[in-house]
């Protein structure tokens, strides 16, 4: 593996900004969040030259927009591994997460899974960490590309735009059954050790059924998914989703090289969303995160519209009540929503309106026309898609947003109808 050390002027730089991080050089608090040793980031201060992965971390911990520009002397070629693509997302501002970017490292590079699926809510961040993850990594692998699905190519276009890349293979026959293609996936998967990033798995699962059907047409994704979790290779396979996949939770274990990882809220480092904005009132900060549970997405939104239409101050906005749904946030949530099949839709009306947890039973008594398999199914589906919650006592829950927009959302449905 190469190894690198930084320009005197780099240094400059990174002190710089550690001294804006409040670190001092070998802070343990640094060590930490670049996975690495005192005696390294010693050596990384001195200019000696150290493992390329770790010095990449080291400057991402501090926030370096850009590490290439702290490297002494020109980027070895084997660096620039990372094939960008439309749609990868630009992850210069770059909040926390510490723990989830250790959780995956390890996940990639000690237990080498194969197949790993970042869930959650949309807005959570689950593109931006897969890239900040993916830039992290790009050293220790021979090729790391990134694909959006969001214009959901078919699994042939795909495959060959990727085989072609994986095999040097130009040859791939347009007979080639999808059978053959997946295999052909595979086997660059053996031969090259590939970080392969799919964003958006959702966009291939359909609307209107519980979560994890396939799309008409799309149901050789799942295929692809299920080969890839469960033949041997050395590269791994990390998709976001906003939907969990029948796949992944068969083939998902704690030792198993196939995992899933749910990603929840910023917390409180999303306080810097609002710093950024300028917003006011930073003793109220946590309750807006709290609202939100910490949804980047939601945050920014919120946070423009505090600034524009309330001067800023988030205590005047908290003051209205209520978890207020913007023009932006009500087509976001939307396109949540349309995608709910009936029955989930019954169960979402009814945590909404009760307002409480509900446990099982509460909810079996609540329902009696939807049988206890259908209403399980429903349970399942909105856990896999994030729009459920659990109380510590096992109730299930709609966070404040999700219950707010269920209401208005009916009465749009209502009004459309009549
Ligand atoms: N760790 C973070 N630090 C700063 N901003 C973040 C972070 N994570 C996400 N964001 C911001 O939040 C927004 C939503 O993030 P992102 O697109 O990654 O969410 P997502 O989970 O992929 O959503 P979707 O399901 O809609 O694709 C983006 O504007 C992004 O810049
Ligand atoms: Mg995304």
């Amino acid at each position: 593996m190469n190894t690198i050390r930084a320009s005197t002027k780099g240094l400059e730089t990174i002190d710089r900004l550690r001294q804006q991080k409040g670190w001092n050089r070998q802070s343990q608090a640094w060590c930490q969040e670049a996975f690495t040793t005192v005696a390294t980031l010693r050596r990384f201060w001195q200019r000696d030259p150290i493992q390329q992965d770790t010095f990449i971390r080291i400057c991402h911990a501090v926030n370096v927009e850009r590490w290439e520009e702290v490297v002494e002397g020109a980027i070895p070629a084997s660096a620039v591994q990372l094939v960008r693509s439309d749609g990868m997302p630009d992850v210069s501002i770059f909040y926390g997460r510490p723990d989830e970017l250790a959780k995956l490292t390890q996940w990639i590079t000690t237990d080498r899974c194969r197949l790993i699926a970042l869930l959650g809510m949309g807005g959570i961040g689950k593109s931006t960490l897969a890239v900040r993850l993916a830039e992290q990594l790009a050293p220790q692998f021979e090729l790391v590309t990134w694909r959006s699905l969001r214009y959901t190519p078919s699994l042939e276009k795909l495959l060959s735009e990727l085989t072609q890349l994986l095999c040097e293979r130009t040859d791939l026959a347009q007979s080639d059954t999808i059978e053959e293609q997946i295999s052909s996936l595979i086997e660059g998967l053996q031969r090259h050790r590939v970080l392969l990033v799919l964003d958006g798995w959702e966009t291939v699962l359909s609307s209107g059924d519980f979560a994890g059907h396939y799309r008409e047409g799309y149901k050789s994704y799942g295929e692809m998914l299920q080969r890839v979790g469960q033949e041997g290779h050395k590269s791994c396979l990390l998709l976001t989703s906003r939907e969990k996949t029948p796949e992944i939770s068969l083939l998902e274990g704690q030792t198993a090289p196939v995992r899933s990882l749910n990603l929840t809220g910023l917390g409180e480092v999303a306080q810097e969303i609002f710093r950024s904005e300028g917003l006011a009132d930073e003793e109220q900060w946590s309750r807006l995160i709290q609202i939100y549970r910490g949804n980047p997405l939601v945050l920014q939104v919120i946070a423009t519209f505090v600034r524009e239409l309330f001067g800023g101050s988030v205590t005047e906005f908290l003051r209205q009540g209520g978890t207020l749904i913007t023009g932006d946030l009500n087509y976001f949530l939307r396109q949540l929503f349309e995608r709910l099949s009936s029955l989930e839709m019954q169960v979402m009306q009814q945590l909404a309106h009760t307002q409480e947890p509900m446990l099982l039973q509460q909810l079996r008594e609540a329902l009696p026309d939807i049988s206890n398999q259908d209403l399980l199914g429903a349970l399942q589906s909105l856990w896999w898609r994030s729009l459920i919650e659990r109380s510590a006592t096992g109730a299930f829950t709609l966070q404040p947003i999700i219950a707010e927009y269920t209401i208005h959302y009916l009465k749009w449905l209502r009004d459309k109808e009549e």
